[in-house]
């Protein structure tokens, strides 16, 4: 047991999910964490070193005890968001994805040369997403500098775990003219240069913000700049995120520039190791499945977006089954909500559709694929223990050693309504209804690394 002095301590339920597919339900324990925000304790509140420390961090005012209908959650976290699209998030999803960026998008993203805009948006955005309980983002910014360090100042001022990318993108095939790096050596210098900033931005803080290798995706990118990227990746060992086969056009263009697969050309270029987010992965093929399992690789699955811009659900079913770190992402303005609990339903969602099938002229045994579907509790093992998986960092689970990032849901109204004490379920059915019924009002606190950032109080939920 840890000395008490600089703990803190959350006595209560909690609930994470360690093995894909369970959830471990802990009806009244004590979890403690020292004053970095590292886990230092977790056990049942009954045992005998539990009661010891709690009794110590209640003399010192240390402990907080949750009321009964409360629940602790691991944070949630999104692993792919645009944070420059965030002004058009619900609008503008009429067109495929090429014609998105070319029409909406692109003229967006190149406004944040204007430092003032973008620190508006970004303050706003942040907020929005601890709100939602996303303590971890994963962050595309825009091509710009200035801005996109904004954005890692401001996810440390709020106290948002953040990875945050400098796009990087010169291909003028493909990039308007306002709106791209001067060419492959200027992309990599600049992406040299965030990586450095953003070093420097948190030397003094607990690694909360890090810098992200960012090629916007194949397309965007000449290979004089993936080649550039990709040794930089070697060098720093940076985390680094694409978008990989996403769409039938995107998955098609990096078949006939590169004769390969989005994985494989990655690969090639230094960019996939086990420190890579890939959004999407709609289009991948067993060969591209095996590639990202044993390079440790993990996916954003943005089953949001993937209804506008893919043409095909993506098989999260299978990736899991094949041991592929699947998380989730919000892909904000692709998908039109902020909030990863609407994103784990939606998963699930287009997963039974997937199944199923959708159109009913077919004979039912031909309308879909068999076995597609998950579950609440993949879901939410996505949300939280994928994410932390697929970063490889130690979040998305409450263990020694992790860090303390975590949402107090309370669990009353509208998940349970009027069910009395007793009767609201444990376990599975608390994860189901969770997962298929709750909402940001559910989440009356936000920690990250054991610090505060999000405090509506205790009370039960004012609708
Ligand atoms: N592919 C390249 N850029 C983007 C983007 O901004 N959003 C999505 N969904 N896909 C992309
Ligand atoms: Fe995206």
């Amino acid at each position: 047991m840890a000395s008490v002095s600089g703990l803190q301590g959350v006595r209560g339920a909690f609930v994470h999910a360690p093995l894909l597919g369970e959830v471990d339900f802990h009806p009244d324990a004590l979890i403690a964490f020292d004053e970095t925000g590292q886990i230092r304790h977790v056990d049942d509140a009954r045992a005998e070193d539990s009661i010891q420390l709690a009794s110590r961090l209640a003399e010192a005012g240390s402990l907080l005890t949750l009321d009964e209908g409360q629940v602790l959650l691991p944070g949630l976290i999104d692993l792919h968001v645009h944070a420059p699209q965030f002004p058009q998030m619900g609008t503008c999803l009429d067109l495929p994805l090429e014609d998105w960026l070319m029409k909406y998008t692109f003229p967006l993203e190149a406004r944040y040369s204007d430092i003032a805009f973008a620190q508006h948006v970004y303050d706003l955005l942040v907020r929005e997403l601890l709100a939602q309980g996303t303590t971890t983002a994963v962050y595309f910014a825009t091509i710009h500098q200035d801005a996109s360090l904004a954005l890692a100042r401001r996810c440390m001022e709020l106290g948002q775990r953040a990875f945050v990318g400098k796009l990087s993108m010169d291909n003028p095939e493909t990039c308007p003219d306002f709106y791209r790096e001067a060419g492959a050596s200027a992309g990599i210098a600049s992406a040299r240069a965030f990586i450095h900033a953003v070093g420097e931005l948190t030397a003094a803080s607990n690694g909360l913000v890090k810098p992200v290798i960012t090629p916007r995706f194949l397309p965007s990118c000449t290979d004089d700049l993936l080649s550039g990227l990709g040794e930089l990746t070697g060098v720093h060992g940076c985390h680094v995120q694409t978008h990989c086969s996403e769409s039938d056009w995107e998955h098609g263009y990096g078949l006939q520039r590169f004769g390969a697969t989005d994985t494989l050309t990655l690969e090639r270029f230094g960019l996939l190791t086990d420190r890579t987010i890939l959004a999407h992965c709609n289009f991948i093929d067993d060969e591209d499945i095996g590639r990202i399992r044993s390079v440790g690789a993990g996916v954003a699955h943005c089953p949001l977006s993937n209804i506008y811009f893919s043409h095909a659900v993506f098989a999260s079913r299978r990736a899991l089954e094949a041991g592929v770190d699947v998380g989730l992402g919000s892909d904000i303005a692709g998908g039109s909500s902020p909030s990863l609990i609407e994103n784990m339903r939606m998963a699930i969602h287009v997963s039974r559709l997937l199944e199923d099938g959708v159109d009913h002229r077919l004979a039912k045994a031909e309308r879909g694929r068999e076995g597609a579907r998950i579950s609440s509790r993949e879901a939410f093992w996505m949300a939280t223990t994928a994410g932390g998986r697929a970063l490889s960092e130690p979040i998305g689970l409450f263990r020694e050693g992790y860090r303390f990032d975590a949402i107090l849901m309370d669990a009353r109204r509208p998940v349970f309504p009027g069910m009395p004490a007793g009767e609201r379920g444990q376990g599975i059915e608390l994860i189901d209804r969770l997962v298929y019924a709750s909402h940001a009002q559910n989440i009356r606190k936000v920690w990250v690394d054991g610090r505060i950032v999000v405090d509506k109080g205790l009370a039960a939920t004012a609708r």
